[in-house]
């Protein structure tokens, strides 16, 4: 049996799948040379990231994919359902980059209450010139500790974002609308745990009432946090997406930004990704990162071997 990881795949996978007679190809094939490529080397399973398209023409015209695998969640660049109509597995690893979504949202709050992203941009022009300057810019920083992260989406990565919130001392809110309760479990380093309940709030609930909001909802047709939305924010209030771009209106972000009824926010998501809007990439009041929430080495290792092991148990 023959997979092509097209857009990478962590060694640890590899290993595992060659250790089961796998033969692991790791060529990038472009686009429009991967119909060929997959009928010239009759390769029988397909590993994406987000990169690879995986559309019906693809699928009608490789008879030999017996499955496709997305290392990661969304899967909106493949043709889910029509691939499943013929026959062909699909299959994900959907909780295996949770934790390291929501260490980035830390970073992006943790940096954004003491002024990092802007500190990392003017130091090195100013720090040696405007030191003292600088130093009074930067020094009406705050603590996470006792505020109030409202979470909007209580899924995998959401109640992992949840988890590092309670060990860092925050007040946990959220709103869901298909989750009503939810208890998370808090496993410390010496084996002992603690479990939270939690019960869903309205949304104009938690945007009124939360000092920091995350999102960690689906793709979705309308904004989540919108005009209407950011109007209702207590002042000061700290906002990050790691979610999907388009679920945060980023012209109402603007706005709220430049009047100052937020007072940073985090983004590694962005509605004309992989093409920011300028307005956005130049606010010295956003942290940017580039659509990373999931790549860290952990997070890669455990999307192999998720994947690799849910090949072999169905082509084996
Ligand atoms: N930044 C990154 O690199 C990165 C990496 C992985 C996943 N993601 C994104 O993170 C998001 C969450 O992933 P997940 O694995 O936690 O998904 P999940 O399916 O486990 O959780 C999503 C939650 O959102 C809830 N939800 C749906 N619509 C909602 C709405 N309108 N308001 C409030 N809640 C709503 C669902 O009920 C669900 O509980 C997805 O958009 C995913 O694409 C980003």
């Amino acid at each position: 049996m023959k997979i092509l990881a097209n857009d990478g795949m962590a060694q640890a996978g590899i290993k595992v799948l060659e250790d089961s007679g796998f033969e692991v190809l790791t060529t990038r094939v472009a686009q429009e040379q991967l119909q060929n490529f997959i009928n010239d080397n009759q390769i029988n399973g397909l590993l994406v990231r987000s990169a690879t398209q995986v559309r019906k023409d693809l699928i009608d015209n490789c008879p030999s994919l017996k499955l496709i695998g997305r290392g990661g969640v969304g899967m909106d660049n493949i043709d889910v359902e029509y691939a499943k109509g013929k026959g062909i597995h699909v299959i994900n690893t959907p909780s295996a980059s949770s934790s390291s979504v929501a260490e980035l949202v830390f970073a992006h709050l943790f940096g954004g209450v003491r002024y990092l992203h802007d500190a990392n941009r003017n130091m090195p022009l100013e720090g040696d010139s405007k030191f003292k300057q600088l130093k009074k810019s930067y020094a009406a920083g705050m603590e996470l500790r006792g505020k109030t992260l409202g979470i909007i989406g209580f899924g995998r990565i959401g109640q992992a974002t949840a988890k590092i919130a309670l060990g860092v001392g925050m007040k946990v809110i959220y709103h869901d609308p298909f989750l009503e309760k939810a208890s998370i479990e808090l496993p410390f380093f010496d084996g002992r745990s603690l479990t939270f309940d939690f019960e869903s709030q309205t949304k104009d609930e938690l945007v009124s009432t939360a000092d920091f909001i995350t999102l960690h909802v689906p793709a979705q047709k309308s904004y989540v946090l919108g005009k209407k939305e950011f109007e209702q924010m207590k002042p000061g209030v700290g906002i990050v997406n790691a979610a999907r771009g388009g679920v945060l209106d980023e012209v109402a972000l603007v706005d709220a930004l430049e009047n100052g009824n937020v007072s940073f926010a985090g983004l590694d998501v962005y509605e004309s990704e992989p093409s920011p809007e300028i307005r956005i990439l130049m606010h010295p009041n956003i942290s940017l990162t580039p659509h990373i929430g999931a790549a860290t080495g952990e997070a890669q290792n455990r999307i192999s071997t998720e994947l690799a092991e849910q090949i072999i148990t169905l082509l084996k």
